[in-house]
């Protein structure tokens, strides 16, 4: 930056140099009016050029400042992209084949849990469909799709699970699938899940890791959130990752 300081001295210098040669011809005619001139007159040729030499190495510095910035939030994904993340073939509330690795085109939020989950499951369910009502309030942020995948493939039949997400945001896409299936997306986004001996009523409780991804047009994981990440903050955190996206892919310079 001081470089351009530098410039813009020398750019000034050269349009107000002119000037006062300009005006010191004329010194010899009039001494009075010489006076004034020199201080104040400017050659307004030199002065554009001078400008618009200016404008262009100011726009330079925005776009080079611009292409630092994105190389660091390229840098910052990546790392997440590649420890998360991943293709599995689950089952939808249809009983239809579902690939969580083609979440392609739109943004996705993804939450872990089980339907008959006491009270967890149903509060951060509760939180995750208010958060993607808020960002459909705002025409500016693409609309976001949120999924729920069940950690219980015993009792979370496709069936079990379309009633279960009734309760909540209609707009949840619910997944289950068999034991193998399950145990594969969990791992492929680090989901811990335990399911606890079953009483004489078959009641039983799974503890699972409580978390919700946010997956990007691309399929690829940007973030996570846990419960305590409030529904304000996870607004803003979404908003802050399409901005970025979008500069990115250098679809808006500005959001
Ligand atoms: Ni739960």
């Amino acid at each position: 930056m001081s470089l351009l300081f530098r410039f813009t001295k020398v750019l000034l210098n050269h349009a107000f140099k002119r000037a006062s040669i300009f005006s010191s011809a004329k010194r010899y005619t009039s001494k009075k009016e010489s006076v004034t001139k020199i201080r104040y007159s400017f050659n307004p040729k030199s002065g554009v050029i001078s400008a618009s030499i200016l404008l262009s190495l100011f726009a330079g510095y925005i776009w080079a400042r611009r292409q630092k910035e994105i190389n660091k939030l390229k840098k910052r994904y990546e790392s997440i992209k590649a420890t998360l993340g991943g293709s599995v073939n689950l089952t939808d509330t249809n009983g239809k084949e579902f690939s969580v690795g083609r979440l392609l085109g739109q943004w996705h939020l993804i939450y872990f849990g089980f339907t008959h989950c006491p009270d967890v499951c149903p509060e951060e369910l509760e939180k995750v469909g208010k958060v993607v009502d808020i960002l459909y309030e705002d025409p500016q942020v693409p609309k976001l799709i949120p999924i729920f995948i069940s950690v219980d493939p015993d009792r979370d039949t496709p069936e079990a699970v379309k009633v279960y997400l009734k309760d909540f945001n209609p707009k949840f896409i619910g997944l289950t699938g068999d034991k193998e299936s399950i145990g594969k997306a969990t791992k492929l986004f680090r989901v811990y899940y335990q399911a606890h001996e079953a009483d004489e009523h078959n009641e039983y409780v799974v503890d699972h890791t409580i978390i919700t991804y946010l997956i990007n047009p691309d399929g690829e994981v940007v973030d996570y959130y846990m419960r305590s990440s409030t529904e304000q903050k996870m607004v803003e955190s979404i908003k802050n990752h399409i901005k970025n996206y979008n500069l990115i892919k250098n679809k808006k310079w500005f959001f």
